[in-house]
């Protein structure tokens, strides 16, 4: 029996499954557990179930001298420093493929919500704005037809594009790993652009004011992935320039955005609270996955979705 730290209570009954081998020691405020509280906590961990909220790096992993195992309740990874993790022989799980279907879902919403201005068309509604239908009021732009640029056709990539073809768009790509004149092609030749690398040093402000300039003036951009892959003081010069027609974000860099940050009094954006594989079952089978992980790796076998 080893003692694992389990960072946030979990959607499902997965983390029975843990209890029944292991002695948990479960946060279970609301939010994440403060960082003094995570680095007195983890001193006695042999397992450390994390989120996305929770900073895995050498500091962290120095005040852990028993950790053997890190499984990340994430199909992301960058909150955790693999490398610190590899130095020091301790393997680290994600949670693929189980949240493609959700986190495309939420891509495709944000494409139809910035196109067809919903959140527009519901404040005007709420705010006595519509007073009557009108033949040339809140007008959108139609999908089919579109052409969607994928930058970066992994799993979610792939799954997005095959929602936009059911609606009629023609889609391009970039591929999974950084070409330069992949990026621009796409940038420069896309109605809609959705975002879905992995957030690294490579991808940090990947979209930035060059990246943003390439954009067609009509075109809108989403990120669904992570928000630092988008310099964020850019998109809101480029929002308010008009350089750009639009754009709906999933993922921001910070999370959340504190109220007063300039970016959300940008025009035509739309902002969601991380809701990307936010569904009952979708959370229920991320906790499948990571302590699949934290099971594998505690018994001494193989972690059965490794990232390091
Ligand atoms: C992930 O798994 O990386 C997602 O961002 C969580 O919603």
């Amino acid at each position: 029996m080893a003692r694992v730290l389990v960072a946030r209570r979990l959607p499902g009954d997965a983390v029975d499954r843990l209890a029944a081998k292991h002695e948990l020691d479960l946060w279970s405020e609301p939010g994440p557990p403060p960082r003094d509280v995570l680095l007195n906590r983890i001193a006695n961990a042999e397992g450390l179930l994390s989120t996305l909220t929770e900073r895995v790096d050498a500091e962290l992993l120095d005040a852990a001298p028993h950790l053997r195992a890190v499984a990340n309740y994430a199909v992301g990874v960058d909150n955790v420093d693999l490398d610190a993790c590899r130095a020091r022989g301790i393997p680290v799980g994600n949670t693929p493929d189980v949240l493609t279907n959700a986190t495309a879902d939420v891509a495709f919403a944000l494409i139809l919500a910035a196109a067809r201005r919903l959140p527009e068309g519901m404040a005007a509604v709420r705010n006595g704005e519509w007073t009557t239908w009108s033949p040339d009021w809140m007008l959108g732009v139609e999908l089919d037809g579109a052409t969607l640029g994928i930058v970066g056709m992994g799993r979610i990539g792939r799954a997005v594009a095959r929602r936009a073809e059911g609606f009629g768009m023609r889609v391009i790509h970039t591929g999974r790993r950084d070409n330069d004149a992949a990026l621009d092609q796409v940038l420069e030749r896309s109605d809609v652009v959705s975002i879905h690398v992995p957030l690294t040093a490579g991808t940090r402000h990947l979209i930035d004011a060059q990246a943003l300039a390439k954009m067609k003036p009509t075109a809108i951009l989403v990120n669904t992935a992570r928000g630092p892959i988008v310099d964020q003081a850019a998109l809101a010069a480029a929002l308010y320039a008009g350089t750009i027609a639009a754009a709906a974000l999933d993922v921001t860099d910070p999370e959340p955005l504190p109220p007063d940050d300039p970016l959300l009094q940008a025009p035509n954006l739309i902002v969601l609270p991380h809701l990307g594989s936010a569904t009952q079952q979708t959370r229920a089978r991320m906790a499948d996955l990571a302590v699949d992980n934290l099971l594998a790796a505690l018994d001494g076998r193989p972690m059965p979705h490794p990232v390091a």
